[in-house]
């Protein structure tokens, strides 16, 4: 576990050889803060290429995960793959994968305890819509996702047997997850969170990892904020006692607008 800011670029389904070999010359070449760990989220297809030619002082996710080990998954990425390739970590649980691909809590709960399992660490997103929202039902929500995470990862639901919850403990590491809190709403939206609104339900999460898993983890996990942050709002946004970082869409992929968005503390 780090202290460190966390910012992570995720690319989503953007990128030709072309565009993607000028952002990583600009993030070859951009300036970024010592005490920040950064992370970019390329493509599946273009990861190798970026592995290949970025700076080491980034970290590569992949975007998604194969629920356990590869086999006969038509069209599936396996965890072992990605880190064969060089990925460090894996985002799970992004919203555009729960509401567009229809992902939901338990499958994503199982990919997450799979990939800490062989020691891919995990984004791991969560965030009400919209809808949610205005009928008062945001930690509620945030609360259920956070479940599914911690459930598959602590055996907190469902606790079969004291041998499952030893090994399972063994094999997970909190230490290697770090919190997305990205409201639907606010995501490809340009409608931005306010710094309060995000620090209210940061802070939620927070108590909620201090009630159900530990005060230790609760204090040490980072929880990160998503949804139209960009080299113009994120000062504002990163002044949060409970806002320990980013994970950017649009705006991370542009070079210099994301280096400022890392810098940003
Ligand atoms: O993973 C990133 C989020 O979905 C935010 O995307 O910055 O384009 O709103 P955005």
């Amino acid at each position: 576990q780090s202290d460190y800011f966390f910012v992570g670029g995720n690319w989503k389904c953007n990128g030709t050889k072309d565009s993607i070999s000028k952002l990583v010359s600009d993030l070859n070449s951009a300036k970024l803060e010592a005490d920040v760990d950064v992370v970019v989220s390329p493509p599946f297809v273009y990861i190798d290429q970026v592995k290949n030619s970025l700076t080491d002082r980034i970290e590569i996710s992949a975007q998604n995960s194969w629920v356990g080990k590869g086999g006969a998954f038509t069209g599936e990425i396996s965890v072992e793959q990605l880190k064969d390739i060089g990925c460090k970590w894996v985002i799970l649980g992004h919203s555009e994968r729960r509401h567009v691909i229809g992902e939901d809590d338990q499958f994503i709960g199982k990919k997450a305890a799979y990939a800490l399992t062989q020691n891919l660490k995990v984004i791991a997103c969560i965030g009400e819509k919209l809808d949610e929202r205005e009928t008062g039902k945001t930690f509620d929500v945030c609360f259920q996702q956070m479940k599914a995470f911690a459930g598959r990862l602590l055996l907190l639901i469902d606790v079969s047997s004291l041998v499952d919850y030893i090994v399972t403990n063994m094999v997970v590491n909190w230490d290697d997850v770090v919190i997305a809190y990205e409201p639907v709403w606010a995501i490809g939206t340009g409608k931005v969170a306010t710094p309060q609104q995000a620090q209210e339900v940061h802070v939620a999460v927070r108590d909620w990892i201090k009630k159900n898993v530990s005060a230790e983890v609760a204090s040490k996990t980072r929880i990160i904020y998503g949804g139209s942050v960009n080299g113009s709002n994120c000062a504002e946004l990163a002044k949060e006692e409970d806002i320990d970082g980013f994970l950017v869409g649009g705006a991370s992929l542009k070079g210099p607008e994301f280096a400022t968005i890392v810098n940003a503390v």
